[in-house]
């Protein structure tokens, strides 16, 4: 039991906790430590395995989001196999956030180290096996990102098949000139294609398409159409994503009627070439087609866009009016100092409403802008030669067929999905493929360059390899229960299960161990090592064993969380110290797709007054559809809870994004509420003793 300083032991009663954990089943050593990850507690972890003759160990600390690899080495190191650990998080679920309640933070303590010594009781070795890995790569996308990626692989050694839908390399940045600082794209386009062409570890097609990508990480094989050819087939380990976006055709500013109205990557491929004909008066409206309703998203390139074009326009025809119609100037980070320089040059930024957007009319020769100020609180009309729209990054029309195909995610806007915004911002959840520039979302060419190196270097680290290790936590079948009724392979987000013989099949490689298979098969034929059914519910069922002290009722809630967003909004809860109530016992799974009825159910036979499920925001879940699923099963849990004359609110689904820490603590209280509002469980009374009600139920 960790004092992490006085992170933990400023709260909690550290040594009570240890005392405590003597008298629990199973323990046969406990002791407190200062700092439980430093190299001699460490050390003096590896002695009492050795000492006690132990083969399980329970840290009781921080997150084992940032700390179990370290600790499962470590016992490794002595010699007991990694998936004999168990974390019980008594800092950022308990110090950190009930520190103005010691006694409860305490309380609370024993209780996630009495679940997580009962859950490691039924913790089995689990072996991983080696598999040869293709040392090569596969990048979609031809653009920028996708050059740079290409060839970033390939100066690592590693032979790369670029594939371009295209006629020519380049996407987008064929049509810009240079960036806001002034930096040549062309001559970074020429140069990447000329590198490419030379270098003998690339392959490019051109005019090509993914016909069909089959296996899984480390050995993949894609078929690819090729205008004009026969078709050809790849074998890599990795894939990079970076098939690119594309500028928003607006519909709205008159445009496309006049030939006066244009975007902002129009005009700049005018001035680009010198050409500033017809910029006496220009008005730019920012904004156009993003931060709507439909699209809420910010295109964050397009301020920089229309600074760096009315500075072009200022330089070539230093008499020009240039008047840039916006609702918030975000030329962000170290681009800011041209913003300032657009306005010393004279460039005018007059703020609007988006409730009283500009209106945009063409009569004749002219074109006429009316736009009520912010500011002046007046409206002001110009007579434009020429109106720019600041059109919104929109995803490719076909990312969404693109993301089926690869079965991968795409957020809420439709651009492509990483697997955690912070702790693997170039991986997707799906093992073997990584993500790089504009496909994954809007932003300036240097940051797209930048990421497609990470990507490059993520991909490396896989393909660095000549073999990689499989297995652990992943989905294993019981072939005695497999009716084949098929439900694993359309559930899988991945497609992974087979059915090969009159059994379902699962590779290893390819398992991302995120449960839905397990929680939609019928038969229960499908277990995820590690997590399985049982040691969920033998957690579960542990958080209750001790009865509640006094008299007075206590709201007691279960929460079942995904690790990608939930269990992190709720770390992050305890990094911003927010408080809530202390009544709420954590149960993590890797999705909330895991999440079986008979969980929820077991759950509240257990003795919780509420149950929640949190995961990720509804199309943000890492596994596609895993936080849908549970949306379901926890709509079937309230039908049965009504059908037992239970009320159905005392279950709910929340839906809280890893970054959402108030969110997290907001649904806590929602239930803690809840539970306080309709009183004892009438399952938890039965559990607490009324054998007649029991039986009758
Ligand atoms: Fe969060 Fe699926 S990963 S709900």
């Amino acid at each position: 039991v960790c004092h992490c300083g006085i992170n933990i032991a400023g709260v909690v009663d550290v040594a009570g906790v240890a005392e405590y954990a003597r008298t629990l089943p199973g323990v046969a050593h406990a002791e407190n430590l200062m700092f439980a990850c430093s190299t001699d507690n460490q050390d003096t972890i590896q002695q009492a395995v050795k000492e006690h003759h132990l083969n399980r160990v329970i840290v009781a600390s921080c997150s084992p989001r940032t700390h179990e690899p370290l600790f499962q080495e470590n016992l490794q190191q002595v010699g007991l196999n990694k998936y004999l650990f168990e974390m019980a998080n008594i800092r950022d679920q308990c110090s950190w956030v009930h520190a103005d309640d010691p006694e409860a933070a305490t309380a609370k303590s024993k209780d996630l180290v009495r679940m997580s010594v009962s859950r490691a009781q039924l913790l089995k070795p689990l072996e991983q096996f080696p598999v040869p890995v293709k040392q090569s790569g596969l990048v979609i996308g031809g653009g920028v990102s996708g050059m740079t990626a290409a060839l970033s692989l390939a100066e690592q050694g590693f032979p790369v098949a670029l594939v371009e839908r295209g006629e020519n390399l380049g996407g987008m940045a064929n049509r810009l000139g240079y960036t806001l600082e002034g930096f040549d794209v062309q001559a970074l386009v020429s140069d990447l294609k000329a590198k490419l062409e030379a270098h003998d570890k690339v392959r490019v097609f051109t005019d090509a398409v993914v016909k069909k990508i089959s296996g899984v990480i480390g050995n993949f094989t894609t078929d690819l159409l090729v205008a004009g050819q026969a078709p050809a087939r790849v074998e890599h380990g990795a894939i990079i994503v970076a098939t690119g976006a594309r500028e928003y055709t607006p519909t709205e500013y008159a445009y496309p009627d006049s030939a006066d109205v244009v975007t902002q990557l129009e005009l700049h491929e005018k001035l680009a070439a010198g050409d500033a004909a017809g910029t006496d008066l220009v008005v730019m409206i920012q904004c156009v087609g993003c931060r709507t309703e439909e699209h809420p998203y910010c295109s964050r390139i397009c301020c920089s866009q229309a600074v760096g074009n009315a500075l072009k326009i200022k330089e070539l025809n230093p008499a020009a009016e240039v008047v840039v119609l916006y609702r918030d100037v975000r030329t962000y980070g170290t681009k800011e100092i041209y913003y300032k320089r657009a306005r010393e040059a004279g460039v005018r930024f007059i703020r609007f409403e988006p409730e009283a957007e500009p209106k945009v009319s063409v009569e004749g020769e002219k074109i006429r802008v009316e736009v009520l100020d912010q500011g002046l609180h007046l409206p002001l009309v110009f007579e434009s030669t020429k109106v720019v729209l600041s059109a919104a990054v929109r995803p490719q029309e076909d990312a969404r067929a693109v993301a089926s195909q690869l079965k991968l995610p795409l957020d809420a806007d439709g651009f492509f999905m990483e697997a955690h915004l912070k702790l693997r911002p170039l991986d997707f959840a799906s093992a073997g493929y990584f993500l790089a520039g504009l496909a994954h979302g809007p932003k300036p060419i240097e940051e797209s360059v930048a990421q497609a190196k990470g990507a490059a270097a993520r991909a490396a680290t896989l393909l660095a390899k000549k073999e990689m290790m499989v297995g652990g936590e992943v989905a294993v079948v019981d072939r005695r229960n497999c009716a084949v009724c098929l439900t694993c392979v359309r559930a899988c987000p991945f497609g992974v299960p087979r059915i090969e013989g009159s059994v379902a099949k699962i590779d290893p490689a390819g398992c991302r161990g995120c449960g839905v298979c397990a929680g939609a098969c019928p038969g229960k034929a499908i277990q995820v090592a590690h997590h399985t059914d049982e040691q969920i519910m033998h957690k579960a069922a542990a958080l209750f064993d001790e009865p509640t002290p006094g008299d007075d009722y206590e709201p007691r809630v279960m929460a079942f969380i995904c690790t990608y967003c939930t269990y992190t909004a709720a770390d992050m809860a305890g990094s911003m110290r927010l408080q809530y109530p202390a009544n709420v016992r954590v149960v993590k799974l890797l999705c909330t797709g895991r999440v079986d009825t008979k969980h929820l159910l077991a759950a509240f036979e257990a003795g919780a007054d509420t149950v929640m499920v949190s995961g990720c925001e509804l199309g943000d879940c890492h596994f596609l559809d895993g936080n849908y699923r549970a949306v379901k099963r926890v709509a079937e849990t309230k039908r049965i809870l009504e059908e037992a004359g239970v009320e159905p609110e005392r279950i709910e689904m929340f839906h809280v994004g890893a970054s959402d820490a108030p969110g997290w603590a907001d649904a806590v209280r929602e239930m803690v509420r809840r539970a306080k509002d309709l009183g004892p469980s009438p399952l938890r009374k039965r559990e607490a003793g009324d054998e007649a009600e029991a039986a009758t139920a």
